[in-house]
């Protein structure tokens, strides 16, 4: 059975997450938040010494990881029985997995994973290279985007809702040293599949952008 899959690539605080969770919901359809599985990875090997494993111990790491979505009124990550959903959610995991990201055996180990969240009746799968490597045969493509100015202040306005100290200037210098670095990586580089619908979100709401998408489906 031909399963349809919906991919949103686009840089970190583009608004993929909630755009992405809020049209499986109205579509009935599964969700992938690649990002999490790369955030789980680094905080695995936070334990670790993070410069000092071998590729191939990580290699080992990922494919042992075991990893759950609860998806209730509230999303719910679950790394080996224990729930990491605040600490997956911290700048800290984000640029390390960035980092890890960026070794072409780690992306290797981690794409059947993914792949497996491809079930009926469908699949929105967020990400970086959802459209251009791990589902380059996705019946709908977006990419989506704001400026980096646009995305740190959602960003600082985010954790200070959340009552979390923070530095409009520092989460810019952040956001634009982690686009560097997911874009200009030799392996999946954050880039527009070429048949992506490209889509600014910097002067949309998110119902707007939740609307576009969904006529590309409908
Ligand atoms: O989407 P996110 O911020 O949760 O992703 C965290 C990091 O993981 C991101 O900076 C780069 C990496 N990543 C990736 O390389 N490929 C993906 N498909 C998703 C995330």
């Amino acid at each position: 059975m031909d399963i349809p899959v919906l991919t949103l690539d686009g840089p970190s605080g583009a608004g993929k997450g909630t755009v992405s969770r809020l049209i499986a919901q109205q579509l009935g359809w599964h969700y992938l938040d690649s990002g999490a599985i790369y955030r789980a990875l680094a905080l695995e090997l936070t334990e670790k010494d993070f410069l000092h494993t071998s590729v191939a111990e990580i290699v080992e790491v990922a494919l042992a990881m075991d990893l759950v979505f609860e998806c209730g009124d509230d999303r719910l990550v679950k790394l080996n029985g224990q729930d990491v959903t605040d600490l997956l959610g911290l700048e800290s995991t984000g640029n390390n997995a960035s980092k890890i990201a960026a070794i072409p055996e780690i992306r290797a180990a981690l794409l059947q994973k993914q792949h497996d969240f491809k079930q009926a009746p469908g699949l929105v799968a967020d990400g970086r290279d959802m459209g251009t490597v791990v589902f380059p045969d996705a019946k709908y493509k977006v990419f989506l985007t704001a400026s980096a100015s646009k995305r740190a202040e959602r960003r600082y306005k985010q954790l200070k809702q959340k009552g979390i100290d923070a530095n409009l200037l520092e989460i810019t210098a952040d956001i634009q040293e982690r686009d560097q670095r997911d874009s200009e990586r030799q392996f999946a580089p954050l880039i527009p599949a070429a048949d992506a619908v490209y889509i600014d979100s910097s002067i949309l709401s998110i119902q707007a952008v939740v609307e576009e998408v969904l006529s590309l489906v409908r």
